[in-house]
Parts: structure tokens; sequence; C-alpha cells
């Protein structure tokens, strides 16, 4: 079955045939309008979502087809203690594919043992998250190419999923990597021998200072609290790694500034105002995106 629970397993071909199948949808929406009707998407959050939820929520509809949401887990039967694979197992019978996030890191990989559809992940704990990977790449084909491409990835290192798994694929766009983030929330040591495994371009900094001028993509992320085992160790490195648009005065004129969001203190409003904010327009390009991959996925062909 066609389950997208890594970045690890998606190939270069597969990367491109979503995107160019998610350039088609975002030129001609209307074109695809009813190719999904009849279709079931199943929604199962375990964590709290905005983008990912929403944006297949929209790519599910705009397709022609529907979802059905198990809802917050506190009024779902999680609550009378059903495990995930049962959970899993009785909802495959009420829908097309199913979209998953846990946090619990392999929860996703579990899961996908019990389905005969395809099931998706949406995020495992500090796993994983593919399809982010998906329109981050949208947006840097769309914004900066991948010809010759170096890439900042800067803040939570350790438990952001959607570094694991961008790091993952830029690999296999043969991209410069550099990592900025404080000594504890460095790349995890699976993560960095699996990138070294292969055949990545990449280097560690604990200063944006040492790299910036040489990003064509600087990517920020949050410092990711909800992970933290110890509360004090989170507010060792809270509030570090911050830009503004005073930082970037010495990046290249056309470097482009990405974020998975939700923000919350790591860039500043003034930096929305300059022409380096993509972070908007790559939440967007979550629907086409994601109506692409849903697309390919119904009908077999990825
Ligand atoms: N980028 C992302 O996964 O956002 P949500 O947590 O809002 O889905």
């Amino acid at each position: 079955q066609d389950h997208i629970i890594s970045a690890k397993h998606l190939s270069r071909a597969d990367i491109e045939s979503v995107l160019d199948r998610a350039a088609e949808i975002a030129a001609d929406p209307e074109a695809v309008a009813d190719r999904h009707a009849g279709q079931l998407l199943g929604m199962l959050f375990f964590e709290p979502s905005t983008r990912t939820k929403m944006s297949f929520s929209a790519a599910m509809k705009r397709l022609g087809g529907d979802i059905v949401d198990m809802g917050p887990v506190d009024q779902s039967s999680v609550k009378k203690g059903e495990s995930l694979a049962d959970t899993v197992r009785v909802v495959e019978g009420y829908a097309d594919a199913l979209v998953m996030r846990h946090p619990l890191e392999g929860s996703a990989k579990m899961a996908s043992e019990f389905v005969d559809v395809p099931l998706i992940n949406a995020g495992d704990g500090a796993g994983q998250h593919p399809t982010q990977t998906l329109l981050d790449l949208y947006t840097i084909r769309e914004s900066a190419g991948f010809s010759d491409l170096t890439v900042g990835i800067m803040g939570d290192l350790k438990y952001g999923r959607t570094v694991h798994s961008l790091a993952h694929a830029l690999t296999t766009f043969d991209a410069q990597q550099h990592f900025v983030s404080p000594e504890s929330l460095k790349l995890p040591r699976g993560v960095r021998y699996d990138l070294h495994e292969a055949g990545a371009s990449m280097r560690e900094h604990t200063e944006l200072e040492e790299v910036l001028d040489s990003l064509d993509v600087l990517y920020v992320t949050r410092i990711q609290a909800e992970r933290f085992p110890d509360e004090d160790e989170y507010r060792k490195v809270a509030g570090e790694y911050q830009i503004d648009a005073e930082t970037l005065a010495a990046a290249k004129d056309d470097l482009v500034v990405m974020h998975p969001l939700p923000r919350v203190d790591e860039i500043a409003p003034d930096v929305d105002e300059t022409d380096h904010a993509r972070y908007f327009e790559q939440a967007h390009n979550g629907v086409p995106v994601r109506m692409a991959l849903l697309d390919l996925i119904l009908e077999g062909n990825l």
C-alpha cells in the first residue's frame, strides 16, 4: 500500500511527480474539481493542528471529495481507552485514505501496519512530517529553484519533525545544508547518521552569522516547547535564534525566508514586510501540494 510515512522513503522522482502535479493543479484547479467525488478522507488528529488539518480538508474538498473527522481526542473513544491499532482499523472502513497526526514518534509506521487504505503521516512526535516537506520543496522550487542550492535550517533541530523530513529530501536534491542551533538542540544522532549515509553535504553551526550571507533559503523553526521533558531545559533556549529585518541586512537580496509555522517569536513581524518572507505563501501551497498528493495516492500513481 502507498503509505506516506517518512521523507526518507520519497525518491527524487516521487517528489518531482507530486510537485509537477501540484503545479498543474495550481494552474487549473477547476480541472480536478470533481475528480474524487464520492471519496472520503479520514482525519485522525491526536495533536493540535491548523495548517495541516485544514489544508488536507480543503484539498480533499477541492478534489470533489469530503472528509470524516474523528474530532478532538477528548470527544472520541480514545478517551475510553481504545488503542491506536483498533482506532485505525475501524476508521479505515469509513474512508478511502487516512491522515494521522500523533504525539508518538513511530506511531504512523505502526498504525500503517494495521490498515489496507493509504495512511499519510501528518506528524509523528519529533519524528517526521513528510507532507510539510513536499510543500516546503514546492515553495523552494517556485522561489529559489534547486540548482546549486544552499539552505540554512535554524532553531529546534532536535525535536523539529519538519527539519528531519526536509533535511532528507534536500539531500536528494544535492543541496548544501547548514544547520544552526544551540548545542542542546542539534540534530539527533540518528538523523545525522542517516543524512551522512545518504551523502548529505552538511555543516553544523551555533551562529547564523557564520553562514547567513551564503544562503539562498533560510528555514526558521519554532522551539518545540511541547516536546521538552523538562521545562527548565526549554527556558534555557526559549527566545534564542530570532531574526528580524535588521538581521537580514547581511543576507543576499534574494534570500527566501521560510517557516513551517506556527511561529512564536523567532521571526519578528518586520520581516513580513520584506521581499524575503515566503512563509504565508508556503502555508497556502499546502492546498495544491496536498491535492496533488491525494490525487496521486487515490489513483495509485505514486
Ligand atoms: N506546519 C504545521 O504542521 O502546522 P500545523 O501544526 O498548524 O498543522
